[in-house]
């Protein structure tokens, strides 16, 4: 049974490990992007998905309420569903409900965030013919543990929302290798990814004029001071991305607008900014629709179906893998 991985996935550091080893780097410092999704950055992340610049969330439900029968078809004789990343799982509702009209089905929402998992069973609990079984765990965690315990029906692994694209390309690719060699060949992987548009769209959706997505990417360095007992003053530091034109990756940045000195009196350390440098928060890489099928391929998956917004590019695609 396939429930190890074949490249070892990077090593498991505590939050603070990783927001010490991100602010010590030489030249430029970072933090890690899982830091947004507290309490009040899943708060702020809804409140982006809703806004009509970010068009992200809105294309990858449309796609999937419109075409969620074509996208089980390949599964006519059952399917367990397993999630990665779950959100509030709204998004999937339309997948479950049409595969539990056909029977019963098994779902497996896979998160790092419990709130995140409670907020997805209470969203949908009332399907009939579902099971959730939740697992608070990370992606490829949850996934080699599900492998170990699964039945004979195949698997349908979901990746929606372009999470994806916030991969660099090689870690991208380590990724779905060890995806697939968690599963057996003829499973399914739906991967939602967003396409590369013109640079306007990109700015808007990553630099709202409202400052939803300013306070969601400051409210990292919020949360630091709140967990780590650091000082960062947030008036000196602003929301500032930058992109490649025409667009294949957004990067998010908070910008120092002075010499300053943050003490992270929890993780015993003192950090000097200087004015104009940055911390880079996270990058959002866009992808081509005529690339989605070697990047998949070189994982071992054959791009059976892709579907596309006619409103906001982006990319439904489901993969299965091959022997
Ligand atoms: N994963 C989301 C994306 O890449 C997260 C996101 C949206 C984000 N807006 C942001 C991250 C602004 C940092 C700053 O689309």
């Amino acid at each position: 049974m396939a429930s190890s991985l074949l490249i070892p996935p990077p090593a498991q550091l505590t939050l603070g490990d990783e927001v010490v080893a991100g602010l010590t780097r030489p030249g430029q410092k970072t933090l890690p992007s899982k830091l947004f999704y507290d309490q009040v950055g899943s708060v702020l992340f809804e409140a982006i998905c809703a806004l009509p610049e970010y068009g992200l969330t809105q294309a990858d439900a449309r796609l999937l309420q419109s075409h969620a029968a074509a996208m089980i078809a390949p599964f006519a004789g059952g399917v367990t569903v397993a999630e990665l990343g779950s959100g509030t799982g709204e998004k999937t509702r339309w997948i479950l409900e049409t595969l539990c009209r056909r029977q019963p089905t098994d779902y497996y929402p896979i998160e790092i965030s419990s709130l995140a998992l409670k907020q997805c069973q209470a969203e949908l609990a009332a399907i009939p013919g579902l099971t959730i079984h939740p697992q608070e765990a990370d992606y490829l965690a949850g996934l080699a543990a599900l492998a170990a315990l699964r039945g004979p029906a195949p698997l349908l692994v979901l990746f929606l929302g372009s999470t994806f694209g916030n991969f660099d390309p090689g870690p991208g690719h380590d990724f779905l290798v060890n995806v697939r060699s968690l599963l057996r060949p003829g499973d399914g992987l739906l991967l939602g990814l967003d396409l590369v548009k013109p640079v306007k769209r990109v700015k808007l959706a990553y630099d709202d004029p409202a400052g939803v997505t300013a306070a969601f990417n400051r409210n990292a360095l919020a949360r630091l001071n709140r967990e780590f007992d650091a000082d960062f003053d947030l008036r000196y530091w602003r929301h500032k991305i930058r992109y490649t034109r025409p667009c294949e990756r957004v990067e998010m940045h908070l910008v120092s607008q002075r010499d300053q000195t943050a003490h992270l009196r929890a993780l015993d350390r003192t950090v000097a900014f200087a004015r104009g440098e940055s911390i880079w928060t996270e990058s959002s890489h866009k992808f081509r629709p005529a690339g989605i099928a070697p990047l998949v391929a070189a994982a071992g998956f054959r791009l059976h179906r892709q579907w596309r917004d006619d409103r906001w590019p982006f990319a439904e695609n489901l993969c299965l893998a091959i022997e």
